[in-house]
């Protein structure tokens, strides 16, 4: 139905990245992966993690408001 990974770079910054298959979308599979990956993380003792999300997608940032705190920045047209 879909996945969401958690992906750690040379900087040390935690990478996350959803895709759900788009007959399963907007049934909150992406939200519940996430939730769950974020949990998991933060058990492990992940304290933050970073998200680029196109400009249109405003909803994405209402999602993850949900899920925990989030802070927001523009750079070239991405949050
Ligand atoms: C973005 C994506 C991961 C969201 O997953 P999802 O399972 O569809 O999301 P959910 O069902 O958990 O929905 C979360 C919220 O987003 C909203 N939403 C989801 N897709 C939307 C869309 N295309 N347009 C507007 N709102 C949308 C839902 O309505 C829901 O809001 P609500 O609870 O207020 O109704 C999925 O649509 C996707 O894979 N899209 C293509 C790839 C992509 O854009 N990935 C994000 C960048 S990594």
């Amino acid at each position: 139905m879909g996945v969401a990974t958690l992906g750690v770079g040379a900087t040390g910054i935690f990478e996350l990245a959803v895709l759900v298959e788009d007959g399963w979308q907007r049934q909150g599979v992406g939200t519940r992966l996430t939730a769950s990956l974020l949990d998991s993380a933060r058990a492990r003792g992940v304290t933050g993690i970073h998200a680029d999300v196109l400009g249109d997608d405003q909803f994405i940032l209402r999602a993850l408001r949900r899920i925990g705190p989030l802070t927001v920045s523009i750079e070239s047209g991405r949050l």
